[in-house]
């Protein structure tokens, strides 16, 4: 029997990089769709910008079976300054490819989502004790957040109208080897670790963020590929850690002296994020990687690039 053919939207960044490379390991047949060239040049890429609805038409070409749609705008900073443009990307874009997907008869759609979803959801009640879980509701407070939240209605959607298998996979934030192009705080980190520059730490530094490493999201979208029931899938370690708990991490990591300043807090940040991840893990989803060890890895992966 032939492997299905996959779609990985957005598989030239960090994420898709690891999922792709993943795939290709088992033997899966994978198409790349960005607008930035894939590293590996054997991998097949429908290059161009997926705005354009004849790049969704040639990227999502007839037999694709599954679709993992990674391309998105992703800086939330960048989102709350350029709103229009992350609608474009976040919410157009993903219809485009829905029903485009829809016309091909794609079985599986995942959208990688995130718990910027919920924002403010937890109406009030004490984030770093309060775990949000999939019956959070919803309530984004960045233009990011409001367009994930929209890719998930229309995800859920075309399963209602059409029974496309669709799940959106709220990952928490994600790090690990090849993240040297990003801004979140732990690419910042290795950066002050390897320059040592001072890291800027937005208000008190006590927010907490539960901190996912880059193999166990991988993990997870391809079980989100096999969930039969749709809805979210919220997708994290279970633990958070606060920023200033990862600057001490990552001191003792690198065994260098990272010094930090505290700066202005950053507009619609969520003061904490702590998720209870007990759908995923009854589907079989078990993050395998502890912190400090991945910590290790990305930190190797730094040296080896930029050090
Ligand atoms: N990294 C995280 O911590 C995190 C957390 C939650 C959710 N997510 C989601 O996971 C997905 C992948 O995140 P990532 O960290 O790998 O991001 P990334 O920025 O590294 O990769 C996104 C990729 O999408 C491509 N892309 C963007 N707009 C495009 C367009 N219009 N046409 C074609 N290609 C386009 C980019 O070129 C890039 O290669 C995103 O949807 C993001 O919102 C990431």
């Amino acid at each position: 029997m032939s492997s299905p053919r996959v779609l990985v939207t957005g598989g030239s960044g960090f994420i898709g990089q690891h999922l792709v490379a993943h795939l290709r390991s088992e033997g899966v047949e994978v198409v790349v769709a960005d607008k930035v060239p894939h590293p590996d040049p054997t991998v097949p890429c429908v290059g161009g910008d997926l705005c354009d609805p004849a790049v969704v038409e040639r990227a999502v070409g007839p037999g694709t079976e599954v679709v993992y749609h990674l391309a998105a705008m992703t800086s939330v900073l960048g989102s709350v300054q350029r709103p229009q443009e992350v609608y474009e990307t976040n919410v157009a874009m993903t219809a485009a490819l829905l029903e485009r997907a829809r016309a091909v008869g794609v079985s599986h759609f995942v959208l990688a989502s995130t718990n910027a979803v919920v924002g403010g959801g937890l109406n009030g009640a004490d984030p770093a004790t309060t775990a949000i879980s999939e019956t959070t509701p919803l309530r984004p407070l960045t233009p990011y957040g409001g367009t994930k939240a929209a890719g998930e209605m229309l995800a859920s959607a075309y399963a209602g109208a059409y029974g496309m298998g669709t799940c959106a996979v709220r990952l928490t934030n994600i790090y690990g080897p090849g993240m040297g192009g990003k801004d979140s705080v732990i690419p910042r980190l290795m950066r002050a670790a390897l320059s040592g520059g001072v890291l800027s730490i937005y208000g008190d530094g006590l927010q907490k963020r539960d901190y996912l490493h880059v193999s166990d999201a991988v993990q997870a979208l391809l079980l989100a590929a096999k969930i039969p029931e749709p809805g979210p899938l919220v997708v994290g370690t279970g633990h958070s850690t606060s920023v200033l708990e990862l600057l001490e991490a990552a001191r003792q990591v690198t065994g260098r002296a990272i010094p930090a300043t505290h700066v202005d807090p950053k507009p619609g940040e969520m003061a904490a994020v702590v998720v209870d991840t007990s759908r995923a893990r009854s589907y079989g989803f078990q993050p395998t990687v502890e912190l400090r060890e991945g910590l290790a890895g990305t930190w190797a992966d730094f040296q080896a690039r930029e050090g």
